[in-house]
């Protein structure tokens, strides 16, 4: 197979900035993706409606001419969120969904939620209403190991969360283990996993072994090889809780290379053809549409888009190793190995 044509992916899972660097980003997203479910994990975040509607037109009015790209919004769940606020959000269409940062867990996430009591009559309102709460899946506990802190997450806080709200639907944001892969296949049709471009390439070995590489840092870490291995299966799988959400998280260069870096891999440009990649690889091409553009529509009760996109393999595709943005330059991810699927 040469070539291969599948309605037009979307990202569920996308952090555009804002300002000079969304500008600078936002085309890379918006060449090959139709939606994006867009995180509101800005300075300082996106907490109302208001500030979701304002955040939306600034992404709408910074789009490339001609595109047709379609912002999801988010609101960043704090303790202090108003049900007035975000359900009137809902209904009026502005918001698809709510995400869940623990307090510290990972890039601006300080007002995130501390006491998952003080957002409970948030959680039963969004499940009366059907409006999807996004977690970032990691404790924070300073005793829990950063490669376990998936997998207590599930644990103390995903699983009380979902036994104390019937109906809440919940998508567990970028996993990384096979822990989380076997729970989401339990959960059944309200809870749902996004699997990035990367952790399908990466292990631990390629932040750490022979030398550190900062570009391959994020959160949550990637881990064990067996867990990446768990991953490719659960995404080349095509089974409809596994979708692509890409975590695509640019960052500058001098904020990732230096003594107290950021987390965050830049995939953007590269992310569907890292993904095709890694399906050819695995001899599941003929599911690479499922994972990247019917079963996350399908979870979030959108149609599909009405457009395709055409991949060609050919020899190794050419994208920039870096993005310039007004802020400075962004490192791309660098999967390692040659892609030979180009979007034509
Ligand atoms: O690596 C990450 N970067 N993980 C996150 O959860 C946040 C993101 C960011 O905003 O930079
Ligand atoms: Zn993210």
């Amino acid at each position: 197979m040469n070539s291969l044509t599948i309605r037009r992916p979307d990202d569920w899972h996308l952090h555009l900035r804002d300002g000079a660097m969304m500008r600078g980003v936002l085309p890379e997203t918006t060449r090959h993706f139709g939606r994006a479910i867009v995180m509101p994990n800005l300075v300082p975040p996106v907490v109302t409606g208001r500030e979701a509607a304002e955040y939306r037109d600034r992404i709408l009015s910074a789009k490339p001419k001609g595109s047709k790209f379609r912002p999801l919004m988010t609101l960043y769940l704090t303790e202090e969120t108003e049900v007035r606020d975000l359900r009137a959000a809902a209904e009026i269409g502005l918001i698809t969904a709510v995400k869940l940062y623990p307090a510290g867990a990972t890039t601006n996430s300080a007002s995130g939620v501390r006491d998952m009591g003080r957002v409970r009559r948030v959680l039963d309102n969004m499940a009366q209403i059907g409006l999807p709460l996004l977690v970032h899946g990691e404790v924070t506990d300073p005793e829990v190991d950063i490669f376990d802190r998936e997998a207590a997450f599930i644990e103390r806080v995903l699983d009380p969360i979902r036994r104390e709200t019937p109906g809440l639907r919940v998508v567990m944001e970028h996993v990384t283990t096979r822990d989380a892969v076997d729970y989401v296949r339990e959960g059944g049709p309200d809870l749902g996993a996004t699997i990035t471009a990367h952790h399908l390439v990466i292990n631990r070995n390629h932040i750490l072994a022979g030398g550190i590489r900062p570009h391959y840092y994020c959160l949550p870490v990637a881990k064990r090889e067996g867990h990446r291995r768990a991953l490719v299966e659960a995404a080349t799988s095509g089974e409809a809780s596994f979708f692509l959400g890409t975590d695509s998280a640019p960052h500058t260069d001098a904020a990732k290379l230096q003594p107290f870096g950021c987390a965050g891999c830049f995939t953007a440009p590269n992310a569907i053809s890292t993904v095709a990649e890694v399906f050819d690889r695995a001899g599941a091409l003929d599911r690479l549409e499922a994972f990247a553009s019917l079963n996350g529509p399908a979870f979030y009760g959108l149609e599909p888009n009405a457009d395709t996109i055409t991949l060609a393999k050919g020899d190794a595709v050419p994208y920039p190793a870096q993005v310039e943005t007004g802020d400075g330059p962004v490192t791309v991810f660098d999967p390692g190995m040659d892609l030979h699927w180009r979007v034509t």
